[in-house]
Formats: C-alpha cells, sequence, structure tokens
C-alpha cells in the first residue's frame, strides 16, 4: 500500500514540475540581439534533461509498483549486466555530447567579436555604470584607476593623446545602435560586477585589474535594463543600467551631444565672484549664506559637493527631478534651475556656495537616534559612516543638510515623487533604500541620528 502512494507521489511530482514548467511566467525575455544559438543551447540542454527527468521518475514509480513486496514473491538478485550497463553508458554519452556540442560553438563565437564591430567600454564601480567610446582615431586611450577623481571617474590617462577624443558618459544609461556588432569591453574599479542585459542573453564578468569583454548585436530598438549580475556587496540589488537600442542616426547624435574627455578636462573652474551675481536669484529662497530656510522649504546648501549640485541641477533642469505629480517643491526649483544657462554660469554658481561657511543646522526632528543609529548603517555604506558623502558610490553629504529636508527627501523617496523617473538611476537606488524603513518613525529616528553627526 505504501509503495502504491510512493508511486503516486512520484508521479505527481513529474506532473507538477511540466506544469509549472509550461505555466511559469519566469520564463525567457524575448530575445533581441543576434544570440539565438545561446536559446538553442538552452533549449537543447531543457530537453535532454527534460526527457531524462521524466523517463527516470516514471520508471522509479513503475519499478516500486512492480517490484513491492508480496507474499510468496522473492526478489531475484542481479547485481551486474553488461549488456545494459552498455547501453545505458551509451545512451548517458550521447546525451551529454548532445547538451555540450553546441555550447562549443556558440563559446567559440562568442570569443570572437567581429573585426568591425563597434567598440565601447562599461565601467562598473560600487553600484553604478558608466560607458566610453573611442573617438575620432577609433582607439580607447590608456587608463589606470590611480587616475580616478570627480572630474575624471573613467580614470583616463591624461598624458595619452589616444583618450583626448574618447567620449565620456558619466550616465548609466548608454544608447547603441540597432544591428550593428558592439564590442563591449569591460572594466571595475573596485570588486567583481557582471554586465547583462537579459534580452542580449550574453553577460561577462567584470575583474578588477583586467579587461573583460563581450559582444552581441542589439536587433529591436527599445530601452533595456542592464543588471550586475555578480554579488558586489549591499548594494548589489540597485546596481542597474539602461540601454537604449536604436537607429543608427540617432545614436550618432547622441553620441556627438556627449562631451570627450578633452572637454571634460576643459570644464572652467568656476569664478565664485562671478557666481556670487547668479547666486542672488538662489539666495531668496536659500538664504544669504547658503544656510536653508524651512519657511521657504529650501534646503542648506553651504557644505555641499560640487558634483553633488551639478547633477541635481541638471535633473531639474531636463526634468528628471522635480516633475512628477505631488513634488511641490520640486516644481518649483525646476524653473529657477533654469536661470543657470550652461556649465560656466553652474560652475561660477558651485564655486561661490563652496565660499559659503558651513555652520552647523538647528535640528528640527526629534527622534530615537539610538534607533537611528542602527537604521544608519545600511546609509553608512554609501553616505559614509560620517555621513560626510562618498563620491565614488555617487552618495551626497547627509551630516550638517537640514533634517526637515532629510526626512522629506526620504518620504518623497519612498512615494517614489522623487526617483521615479526612467532615466534617474540613482534616485531608484534611494528609493529601493527607502522602502527598507518602516514607517515615518523610522525616518525621523534615522533622521535624528544623522544630526548627531554635525
Ligand atoms: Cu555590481 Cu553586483
Amino acid at each position: 500500500m505504501a509503495g502504491m502512494a510512493l508511486a503516486v507521489v512520484i508521479v505527481l511530482l513529474v506532473v507538477g514540475s511540466l506544469i509549472f514548467h509550461y505555466l511559469s511566467p519566469w520564463y525567457f525575455t524575448p530575445l533581441a540581439s543576434n544570440w539565438s544559438t545561446i536559446d538553442f543551447t538552452v533549449d537543447v540542454t531543457f530537453w535532454i534533461t527534460g526527457i531524462v527527468f521524466v523517463a527516470v521518475n516514471l520508471f522509479t514509480a513503475y519499478c516500486v509498483v512492480k517490484f513491492r513486496h508480496r507474499p510468496g514473491h522473492r526478489a531475484h538478485y542481479e547485481p551486474e549486466s553488461s549488456r545494459l550497463e552498455f547501453w545505458l553508458t551509451a545512451a548517458t554519452a550521447v546525451g551529454v555530447f548532445l547538451m555540450l556540442t553546441p555550447g562549443l560553438f556558440v563559446w567559440g563565437n562568442f570569443v570572437s567579436p567581429p573585426e568591425d564591430a563597434l567598440k565601447f567600454e562599461a565601467v562598473g564601480k560600487q553600484w553604478h555604470w558608466s560607458y566610453r567610446f573611442p573617438g575620432q582615431d577609433g582607439v580607447l586611450g590608456a587608463t589606470d584607476v590611480t587616475f580616478m577623481t570627480p572630474e575624471n571617474p573613467l580614470g583616463l590617462d591624461p598624458t595619452d593623446p589616444n583618450g583626448q577624443d574618447d567620449v565620456i558618459v558619466a550616465s548609466p544609461i548608454v544608447h547603441l545602435p540597432v544591428n550593428r556588432p558592439v564590442h563591449a569591453l569591460l572594466r571595475s574599479s573596485d570588486v567583481l560586477h557582471n554586465f547583462t542585459v537579459p534580452q542580449f542573453r550574453v553577460k561577462m564578468d567584470l575583474v578588477p585589474g583586467m579587461v573583460t569583454y563581450q559582444w552581441f548585436e542589439p536587433t529591436v530598438p527599445g530601452n533595456y535594463e542592464i543588471l550586475c549580475e555578480e554579488l558586489c556587496g549591499i548594494g548589489h540589488f540597485a546596481m542597474r543600467g539602461k540601454v537604449v537600442v536604436e537607429e543608427e542616426s540617432r545614436f550618432n547624435a547622441w553620441l556627438a551631444g556627449n562631451p570627450t574627455f578633452a572637454d571634460t578636462l576643459a570644464v572652467p573652474e568656476g569664478n565664485a565672484q562671478a557666481g556670487a551675481a547668479s547666486y542672488a536669484v538662489c539666495s531668496a529662497c536659500h538664504g544669504q549664506r547658503g544656510e536653508g530656510n524651512v519657511a521657504l522649504n529650501a534646503p542648506k546648501l553651504a557644505g555641499l559637493e560640487g558634483w553633488y549640485i551639478r547633477r541635481q541641477i541638471h535633473n531639474f533642469q531636463s526634468g528628471i527631478r522635480g516633475a512628477a505629480e505631488g513634488d511641490i517643491y520640486g516644481a518649483q526649483m525646476a524653473p529657477m534651475s533654469r536661470t543657470l544657462a550652461n556649465d560656466t554660469a553652474m560652475a561660477n554658481v558651485i564655486a561661490y556656495i563652496d565660499t559659503l561657511p558651513d555652520n552647523p543646522t538647528e535640528a528640527t526632528i526629534f527622534g530615537d537616534p539610538e534607533h537611528g543609529e542602527k537604521l544608519f548603517m545600511t546609509c553608512a555604506v554609501c553616505h559614509g559612516k560620517d555621513a560626510k558623502g562618498i563620491w565614488s558610490t555617487n552618495a551626497p553629504r547627509l551630516a550638517g543638510a537640514s533634517d526637515w529636508y532629510l526626512k522629506r527627501q526620504l518620504m518623497n523617496f519612498h512615494d517614489r515623487i522623487r526617483g521615479g523617473h526612467d532615466d534617474d538611476i540613482y534616485g531608484e537606488q534611494m528609493h529601493m533604500m527607502a522602502l527598507t524603513l518602516e514607517d515615518e518613525a523610522a525616518m525621523e529616528d534615522l533622521v535624528a541620528y544623522i544630526n548627531t553627526l554635525q
């Protein structure tokens, strides 16, 4: 009786697995590259292992019933059968051969990028992506992590003439032309990462100290998410990027809109005196000394990093920030940001803000700083233990900021009033982080702790 029950369970297991496989929504995304051969090898593996799985389990169920104990029957002991062993070995060898052979051909193709492929570089860093394209000369200049600074985030060697015309994409969003093979060179500045676009099927690790690669030909225009598929620390799950696949002419226009390395080096230093005039507009809300004004909902600016202010002004100008429904104060800031007409004006005003005294702010939020300290452990990974901000993780300084502003931003990130724009990939990271705070009280505890770090 028990034998019958066991056989039924085994059969149900097989039927259940098949139903799950065919009805499950978790399967390949639609293919959007040339790598149909990779899908083929996966399908071959599925079929062969699937047939073996069904056959072995049904045979087991059959044996359990057929050879169950019955009075008057005795098992016949037959430890060796060279005939059976020969056929089992032969069938297994054929199965393994069929599963592995297509993969060898695909791998051979995968490691041989076409000569005429468009080269570009993707650089991974905890926890974001940036890119570089060769300029007119078609050659990527030399790099070294020791050259990495806020002005030179990809670490190009400033003395290498080949690098001067390289196009720098200091954003997690990259564009690629459709129907043209691309050869992606992969570089990491810290730990192992992995460059994967599920719809392209190929993936490859980024290894510090070496340049790895993959190639593919995007075949369907559209937006695709880049995932890091190598566990690379606490922010691993939030290390996303985006590929925009489009017609070659649109791609070329996009590429031309990005600065060359020489352009980025020529960005004006910023003249604080000239910036003081532009700052007059800002001072109406943010205060003469950039101290912030709670009544006008304008946060403190003094003490903020230049790279962070630049990115936020750019986001306000381009509608990445301040355009979401419900973002009342962002909507006020968006038109103000447009008073800074160009990079020079922006650099000047940033230089001026840099001269403003960074005085402590008055606390307006009183939560439980001890609980906040525990919550801050997660924030510290990007923003630093002392909340002073870390450029290489794109995380601004929090210590000394207006506490009411920090709380409002946490709530905005939580509700995607901030960070909900498709192109706001750092904001999306903060959205995912804000979701880890269970309620408003937790946010207040966290901010109360940040207040102690001034
Ligand atoms: Cu980078 Cu995971």
